[in-house]
Formats: C-alpha cells, structure tokens, sequence
C-alpha cells in the first residue's frame, strides 16, 4: 500500500470516510485483497473507479475481501462512523466537544478498511472537512499543505505526511482549540513550528509542556544525535484517553493530564509525569516513528527503548538518583507482582489473545531494564554506536528486537547470544548472594546463585546473563575499593577478592544495575553501615529499605525484632547535612504494603498494615522533635520547580507524614494548616492524603474544601477521589463504595475510572477487606465497564487475578469474582483474556 489519500467529512454524529489506496500485489500469489474492519460497513466499493455490486466482495470477521485480477489497482471505499456514541475510544471518537483518533495498536480498522499491521508502510495525504464554527482548527499528520473555505460555514484542510508509516500513527483532531505556539531551531538549521493545542481556558497551563518539548528535542539530538524531521510538531490534550499518551507522526495526542499543569492543581510528581510523558512521545519520532516494529510481538522494540530514552532524560533534568529510585520502585510495584503472576510474559511475548493488554509494565519498563543493562555492558560511546547503527540500518523500516540486539553487537561489539534470554524467558530471576572471608589468606569470596521460578508456558528456566555492579567495603576504613561489573552468567559462580584483612562489606546490584531479586544474609548492622556510608545513592537507599523490610517481615511473621537499627539510621540520615533533601525523603519512606506482602510466601494485609503502621508510629515517636523541626522549616522563596525546592516538598511532606503518625496532638491541626496556606498542590495533596489517613474533624473539613474548590476541574477532581481511594482508613471499603455513587463519578472517562476503582485495587488493606467487598466492587465496575469501554476495564482485572498470594477464603472469593466476570454474555476479547489467564 504505497499511497494512501482520506477524505473525511467530519461530524459528532455522523462522519464519512472515503479512502483511495494504491494496491500493489506483494510476492507471487493469487489470494484476494483482505482489508482489515472493525465495526465498519461498505458503503460503496470501488476498483479502478469502477463501482463493484455487493456479489464482488464479501465480508469476513470484519474485514473486507475482494478478489483482484491485476498487480496493481486502485480500491475506493466510503463508510460511514458515529464517533459521538464511539465509547471504546478507539478508532475516531469525541471527547467535550472536539474529534480526535486513537490507531495503536488496531484503532484504524476502525476508521477505514486498511491492512491494520505495523509493517504496512504508507505515504498518508488527508483532506478534512467540517463545521468552521464547531471546528475551526483541523489537524492531521505531517504537514499542513492548503486549506480553504466552503459555502454554509465549512471549510476544509489538506495535510500530507511525506514519511511512510503504518496506520497506527495515523491521526487527526478537529476542534475549537487554542494553540500554545512556540519553535525550535534543530541542530542542522531546520526551523520547527511547535503546537500545543488546548481549550482556550487551559492554556495557561501548557508552559511546562512546551518547555519539556523543546528540552526533549535538544536533548535528543545531544545524545543520540536525533534530529526532528517535519517542519510542524503539534501537540493535542484530550480528556478522555484510554492511556498516557500516543506517538502519532507530528500529532501527539495526550491525555489532558500529562500536558496541563500549574501549581495550584498539578503536584512535582504530576510535573514530572508531563516532562516525561512529553518526552516519551517525542523520543518515539525515531525510536518507533522512523524505525517501527514489523508486527506486535515487538512492541518493546519501540517501547522499551522509549521509556529508557525518557528515563535518561528526565535524571538529566533533575536528579539522577531519586529517579532511578523513583523507577525502580514503580518496576517492582508494577513489573515483578506481573512477572511473578498468572499475566507474566516474556519481554518479546509469543502470543496475545488482544494486543491491547499487553501494553504492560514488562513491555515498558523491563523493557527498558533490557535497554539499559545492555548500554552498562557497553559503556556510554560504544551504546551510542550500537545505536548510530541502529538508526542507519533501520531508517524507514519495520524492525524486530532481535534486530536491536544484532545492532548492539555489531555496533557496540559484543557478544549477547546469551543475554537473548532476558527477551525470551519471563520472570523475575533471584540471585542469591553469599560473602566469605579467609582471614589466613586474607581474600573474600563472593558466590552467586541465580534461579528463576516457572512462569505460565515456561516451566525451566536457562540461566540468565546478569551484569551486577558490585563494591566491597572495607570494615575498618569504611571505604569502599571501588566498583566492579561482575557477569553472572552460570547457574552458580563465585569471585574472589584479595587482600582484606578483615570481612568486607557486600554493596551489590548497585544503581539497580539487573532487574533482579538479590538476597543476602547481610546483618543489620552492615546494612545499617551501608545505608550511612555507601557513596552508590540507590545501593545507599536500598540498604534502607532493606534494613525496614527486615523488620517487618520478620514482625508480620511473629518475630520479635529491634527496629532501634531502623531509628538510628532514619535519624542518621535525616541529620546528614550532606544530603539532599529529595534523597533523603526517599530513603527515609516505608516500604509500601503491597511490597512488603511480596516478600512473604503468603500475603496477610490486616497484619502487614498494622505492622507496618506500628514502625511507622516508632519512627514518628522516636523522632517527634526532628520532624517537628523538618516541617516547620518555612521555605522563603516563592513556589519554584528547582530540584531543591521539590526537594524541600517532599521532605516536608514525609515529615508532616511521620509526625501525623507519631500521635502528636497536634498532628490533625498541623495538616490543617498545611492544607490551608500551601500555594502548591504537592503540599495540599499531601496534608489532605494525611487527614485522609485519620478520623479527625478536619479530615472531612479538607475534603469538602477541596471538593467545593475543584470541582468544576477535571484533573484535579480525580485527586479528590484518588486521595480517598488510597487512604489508610478503616471504612476506605465503604467510601469507595459511595463515591462509585457520587454524582461527579462517571463510567465514560477512563481518568475517573483509575482515580476511583485503579487507585483503590492499589490499597492492599482496603481492596483485600475480609469481607471480599473489595473485590465485589472492582468486579461490578469491570463488568459494567466492559459494555462502554473494555481496553480500560481490562486494566482492572490483574489484582483480582494475584488470588494465589492469599488466604484460601480470600482466594477463593476472588476466584468467584473472575468467574463472574467469565460468565458474563457478550464479554469483551480484552476482558477475556485477562480474567481467563488470571483463573488458571
Ligand atoms: N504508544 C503509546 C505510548 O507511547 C501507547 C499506546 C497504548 N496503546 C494501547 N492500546 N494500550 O506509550
Ligand atoms: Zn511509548
């Protein structure tokens, strides 16, 4: 399909779609052109110009068969969409007021009969027409080449996009927008003009995507040597949006969330969602756009390469080490539950019922753990010309991931025959770390053991090729001998280490180096020493991290353990006045309750809450006065998003967390105070969250405040309900429950939806109520979901499918919720396949 041109005449209820194609035989072979369709009818047929009667094609599944006769032809077809009642929001559908399209990964069989395959490469010219006043601004690929007016209020545009691509970066938007309009010079010279297109009313609040777009473009080309290749970059905000955002050639369009932002509704984090979001699509231009995937199975191809490109990009802006502590925690959170569940699947996955679901964390972030464990292999010039190659090789082409690796390789000058198996063998691998010391010979001996637990469809594991990055310290100096790249490639293996008089101390899987699970028998103390001392900032918080969970795991499991270890460093660290403030918040937190529960053979959530609100109580106690002194410290300058003053935010925020837990009296009155004189949302959200915990008085006042304030703002509504749907409290169940019935709750934007009933299946204490509640709740929501919008109704099924982690009368209630689900007539594919994968 070299040439494709659209015309569409655009309206809320009704739109026609007429689609000429330039149909080229492929290989020798006499089959009849198959056009992929999705709720779509023919309403006219046409080859060469010539009309065919409906005997001259046939429908099969959705699809359109026609028998040709030639090599080459061209094949005209008109249908007909309704995009006001498309509530699956893919394909075109409309969101308050404006048209907009969503093709990844099969949303274009929805708009026209097409191949719907990523490695159908075609030339794109689109001509729109619609209502001036209901839809003066008309946007599409590429770039804009003529545009006109038409009698009675109409008017039309042409856009051509001269890159070939596949149609799932195919879009268009029609609305009443206004444009945040900026440009950027590339490095050759080439003058880009930048969009960002908005309601009128939320312009004010693109400064901050502008400024990450335009950083993004600088860095792309200082890193990667990336340059951006069309002379207009528009950005559109939707709020209704299955997901993050979407790459589309020289139109992405985002859900509103990662592009509106200012102080007084987006917190630091929501900030740093837009910069990297921001940054995530425009790096696709070429990491997706330019090379893309030759089918599905590559998503990570693209995907994976993105979110490391973003990664790296957004620890440049800010601070490198609380985001590589800021990313793992989100890989564990989210990638090693699914690695270790019934949903785990190889980074390249070998089958799908639904693509859609599989849009998950180890695609995306293991993914780019695969990236970024091969550019450590490599250092920093040799990953560069592995990537140089890459692009050389690849430009205008649809690629595998084996083509990535073979481009590292021969780039980078490598040899990952055996590191293939990160792509083929899904679950999370555990290497076990043991440390001996001979003081006659004065050496350390290090052995390593890896094993990797079955995984559905894999029942043995081949060893893994793990790069760890390892330091010993020395007991008497406290200083470390400097940092080594061990290979663990074998099963068992062990490393020697000379001259040490004395026992050494084990910092291992430094900076998170592997996406593994490293257990050790490190003492407290020598955790404690490394969560002081360790120059490595990640292996210096996990060494924290480490130390709590030792406590509480041993607690949930009826030891009694000292947590003075835990103090003491807590209270090291928050006097340390060399480190930074943000650094110190991380370090500092507990480790969540669903992480705790994945470090016990079975999840107990009523006794990992109280234990671990019974440390948290100690921490608060224990250091009432220093977290006082922390929270009262003013900050004198006005609001700033400098990484010292995101910094001073969240340590300010853990303190008011810790002296809210410590019982103080006054704890309530303080978050009050916060919540009303904060001049930014990340303090707000923060003392609200806090109130939310408790059953204070304010705790109500500070929800009906802050409802009565935002309410008529989407975003920051969702805070409101998201806040309540997290909260430590007793009754979360129930108030989940009624807020499902709250007027300002709604079924249709799937923003709502995660704020809801996503952010509550999160709350390990209060999705797992005893009652099974919990789970009641989130299954009617899926199933009464499915009907509008069953891609974001899929996404809720994955806590109910981790039954196997808990009691067998919690299990078994969620085992009869997915049944349910199961026998629901009319169930979606996507619901399908994650609740029947989920029951095996
Ligand atoms: N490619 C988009 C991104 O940059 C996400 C598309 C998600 N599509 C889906 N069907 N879930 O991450
Ligand atoms: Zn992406």
């Amino acid at each position: 399909m070299p040439d494709i041109a659209l015309y569409f005449v655009l309206d809320a209820a009704r739109t026609e779609v007429r689609s000429l194609l330039k149909v080229r035989r492929n290989g020798a072979h006499d089959r009849p052109l198959k056009l992929d369709g999705d709720e779509l009818t023919p309403l006219e047929v046409r080859v060469d110009g010539q009309p065919l009667t409906p005997d001259q094609w046939a429908m099969e599944g959705g699809a359109l068969i026609i028998p040709l006769g030639g090599e080459e032809h061209e094949v005209e077809t008109l249908v007909g969409l309704a995009p006001q009642s498309n509530s699956k929001l893919m394909g075109l559908y409309a969101s308050g007021g404006l048209l907009c399209t969503q093709c990844e990964a099969e949303g274009f069989r929805r708009i026209t009969f097409f191949p719907d395959r990523p490695d159908v490469l075609s030339r794109y010219s689109v001509r729109l027409e619609a209502d001036k006043r209901l839809y003066p601004v008309l946007l599409a690929n590429g770039d804009p080449v003529e545009k006109g007016d038409l009698p009675d209020g109409r008017h039309w545009a042409r856009w051509n996009d001269p890159y070939p691509k596949p149609c799932y970066l195919f879009a268009l938007v029609a609305g009443n927008l206004a444009c945040n309009a900026d440009s950027f010079t590339t490095q050759s010279g080439r003058n880009v003009q930048l969009g960002i297109w908005v309601k009128e009313a939320d312009l004010p609040r693109t400064a901050h995507a502008m400024q990450a777009l335009k950083n993004s473009m600088a860095w792309d080309e200082r890193v990667y040597g990336r340059e951006y290749d069309l002379d207009v970059f528009n950005i559109v905000a939707v709020a209704d949006f299955n997901f993050g955002a979407m790459e589309n050639k020289g139109l992405n369009i985002f859900n509103s969330r990662y592009i509106l932002a200012d102080p007084d509704t987006a917190t630091d984090l929501d900030y740093d969602g837009v910069e990297g979001v921001v940054a995530h699509e425009y790096f696709h231009n070429w990491s997706g756009n330019r090379v893309t995937c030759r089918d599905w199975f590559q998503l990570s191809l693209k995907e994976g390469f993105t979110v490391f490109r973003d990664q790296n990009f957004s620890a440049d802006m800010g601070s490198a080490a609380v985001k590589r502590i800021e990313d793992v925690r989100v890989l564990r959170a989210a990638q090693f539950q699914e690695d270790s569940g019934p949903l785990a699947h190889p980074v390249r996955p070998e089958s799908y019922m639904e693509i859609s679901n599989f849009y998950t964390a180890t695609i995306y972030n293991k993914g780019a753990e695969l990236i970024r464990m091969m550019a450590l292999m490599l250092g920093p010039e040799r990953f560069r010309a592995g990537t140089d190659l890459y692009f050389e090789r690849h430009d205008g082409e649809a690629a595998t991931c084996e083509d990535f690796v073979r481009a590292m390789e021969e780039g980078g000058g490598i040899d990952l025959a055996q590191f293939r198996r990160w792509y083929e063998q899904a679950g999370t691998p555990h290497v076990r770390a043991l440390l001996t010391h001979d003081a006659a010979s004065g050496t350390a001996e290090l052995t390593l053991e890896q094993h990797m637990a079955p995984t559905p469809g894999q029942p043995g594991k081949l060893p893994m090729a793990i790069p760890l990055r390892v330091a010993l310290f020395d007991r008497d100096s406290g200083k470390s001998r400097g940092d080594e790249l061990l290979m663990l490639t074998q099963a068992r293996q062990s490393f020697t280490f000379d001259d040490f008089a004395t026992p050494p101390i084990l910092s291992i899987n430094r900076g998170f180096s592997a996406p593994v699970i490293i257990e050790t028998d490190r003492s407290q103390a020598d955790l404690a020493f490394l969560s002081g001392h360790d120059d490595d900032p990640f292996a210096r918080y996990e060494a924290m991290q480490q130390l709590m969970v030792n406590v509480l795991v041993g607690r949930v499991g009826g030891q009694m353990v000292d947590d003075a270890a835990v103090i003491a460093a807590i209270r090291d660290t928050i006097t340390d006045p060399l480190l930074d403030s943000a650094f110190i918040a991380e370090a500092v937190r507990l480790p969540s309750e669903a992480y705790i529960g994945d470090q016990l053979a079975q999840v107990d959530p009523d006794a990992i809450h109280a234990t671990r609100d019974a440390l948290q109580y100690r921490i608060g106690a224990e250091l009432e006065s220093l977290w006082r002194a922390i929270h009262g410290k003013t900050q004198a300058n006005a609001f700033s998003l400098s990484p010292a003053a995101k910094g001073a935010r969240k340590l300010r925020n853990m303190a008011l967390l810790y002296l809210n837990a410590s019982g103080a009296d006054d704890g309530a009155a303080i978050a009050f105070g916060q919540f009303s004189d904060a001049d930014n949302m990340t303090e707000r959200q923060a003392a609200l969250a806090t109130l939310a915990n408790g059953t204070s008085a304010e705790r109500e006042a500070a929800l009906d405040i802050f409802y009565n304030r935002y309410r008529d703002d989407a975003l920051t509504l969702d805070k409101w309900f998201q806040t309540q749907a997290f909260a430590f409290h007793p009754d979360t169940v129930d108030l989940v429950e009624e807020l499902g019935r709250h007027p300002d709750f709604t079924l249709s934007n799937p923003n709502r939806v995660r704020s809801l009933y996503g952010a509550f299946a999160g709350n390990q204490w209060a999705f797992h109520h005893r009652s099974g509640k919990g789970y009641r709740m989130v299954a009617d929501c899926i199933i009464a979901l499915d009907k509008i919008n069953p891609q974001t109704a899929a996404r809720l099924v994955p806590p109910l499918g981790r039954w196997r982690r808990f009691d067998e009368e919690r299990a078994a209630m969620m085992r009869a919720e997915l049944q349910r689900i199961l026998s629901q007539p009319g169930l979606s594919r996507d619901v399908t396949e994650q609740a029947s994968k989920s029951l095996d």
